[in-house]
């Protein structure tokens, strides 16, 4: 755990590169509300500015940003409790991301399998901001000298190097600045594959809708791809290290799990010997149940744009007022003169 020095607060974000999915849910936003209602101090951000390291359409992004707001809301976030709101109206975030980019080493950023994954043959072509995307994720977290941060499995290498910034940082400049941060990484559902292909992360960003459950799917879509998701024909075996080398399977017990909110081996336990014409039907009811009041709630919510709009901005001001002094004294620490501020 960090030190006394730096009290728990919990960051994350989620970018709005397209809608969210099941995946974003269970991984992600599911979590960010269990945290939140624990009562620790809880900061959740629309990243929009790591969204454009990739090519987005402006009034897509603007739809999506505030649909994104909307599913927190939705899901259970409370903009009173916790601070929501959408990067790009803090400055502090780039501000810092700056100073990150000259702290991180190249050969660092070279090692990230997300890059390597986004870039693939292309790297030539990618844009810098690609490149240089974790540190802004680390300069979003540390603006706020948050201590843990919840994620999916795919963002603890991102993760890893927030540490060494962090610890670069605070050993380069001699200070005891900016807290080790902790991944949470933890649940039944940290990595939901793709309902086509049980080896491949559930991702908004897949060409196959019929890969993954939209936040926006209706009940009879939730029901159809479930139905319709790949798996094999053999039936639920009695324990979890017999579905070793069944991804497909394995995935649609762990998505259940985490819905029903009990453990893979649990429902394991209740589904032993079921074939999947009894299996599915019963995950794609849970699954409309869980999800469904979302959806209706998000719907509402989105009929208000100006209402949403209104929500993100007053959660900037209140994630200004903490990150600004921090970053400011980040400023200082470098040895930049601030004599606008006094
Ligand atoms: P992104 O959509 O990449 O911005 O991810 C936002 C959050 O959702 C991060 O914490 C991810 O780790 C999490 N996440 C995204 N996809 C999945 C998935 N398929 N399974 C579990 N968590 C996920
Ligand atoms: N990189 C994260 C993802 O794609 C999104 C993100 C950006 C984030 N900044 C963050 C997550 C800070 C946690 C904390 O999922």
């Amino acid at each position: 755990m960090s030190a006394p020095a730096f009290p728990t607060r919990i960051f994350s974000g989620i970018q709005p590169s397209g809608g969210l999915t099941l995946g974003n849910y269970l991984g992600a936003l599911k979590r960010f509300v269990e945290k939140q209602d624990e009562g620790i101090e809880t900061i959740y951000c629309m990243v929009d500015m790591h969204a454009i390291t990739v090519w987005q359409d402006p009034e897509k992004l603007r739809q999506q940003t505030r649909e994104g707001a909307a599913a927190f809301i939705a899901a259970g976030i409370d903009p009173k409790r916790s601070i929501l709101f959408n990067q790009s109206q803090v400055t502090a975030h780039v501000e810092l991301g700056w100073i990150f980019n000259c702290i991180a080493r190249m050969g660092w950023m070279s090692r990230m399998t997300q890059f390597k994954d986004k870039a693939g043959k292309n790297s030539e072509n990618v844009s810098l901001g690609l490149f240089a995307y974790p540190s802004l994720m680390a300069a979003d977290i540390l603006a706020y000298k948050a201590t843990h941060v919840p994620v999916g499995d795919d963002q603890k290498q991102h993760l890893e190097l927030c540490r060494d910034i962090a610890i670069k940082f605070n050993n380069d400049y001699k200070v005891d600045f900016f807290p080790v941060v902790e991944p949470v990484i933890e649940g039944a559902a940290t990595r939901v594959m793709s309902l086509r292909d049980g080896t491949k992360k559930m991702s908004k960003s897949d060409p196959s809708d019929q890969s993954r459950i939209n936040l926006t799917d209706d009940a009879d879509t939730i029901a159809k791809k479930i139905r319709k998701a790949k798996t094999d024909p053999e039936p639920l075996p009695d324990n979890l290290a017999d579905l070793k080398d069944r991804p497909e399977a394995k995935n649609l017990v762990n998505i259940y799990a985490a819905l029903a909110g009990h453990t893979a081996e649990q429902v394991i336990k209740d589904y032993a010997g079921a074939q999947f014409g009894t299996f599915k039907p019963a995950l794609a009811d849970l699954a409309v149940a869980k999800l469904e009041p979302i959806t209706l709630e998000m719907n509402r919510l989105m009929q208000d744009t100006a209402e949403i709009d209104r929500i993100l901005g007053e959660g900037a001001e209140r994630a200004d007022t903490i990150a600004r002094p921090i970053v400011d004294q980040v400023y200082d620490i470098v040895g930049m003169i601030r004599s606008r501020r006094g």
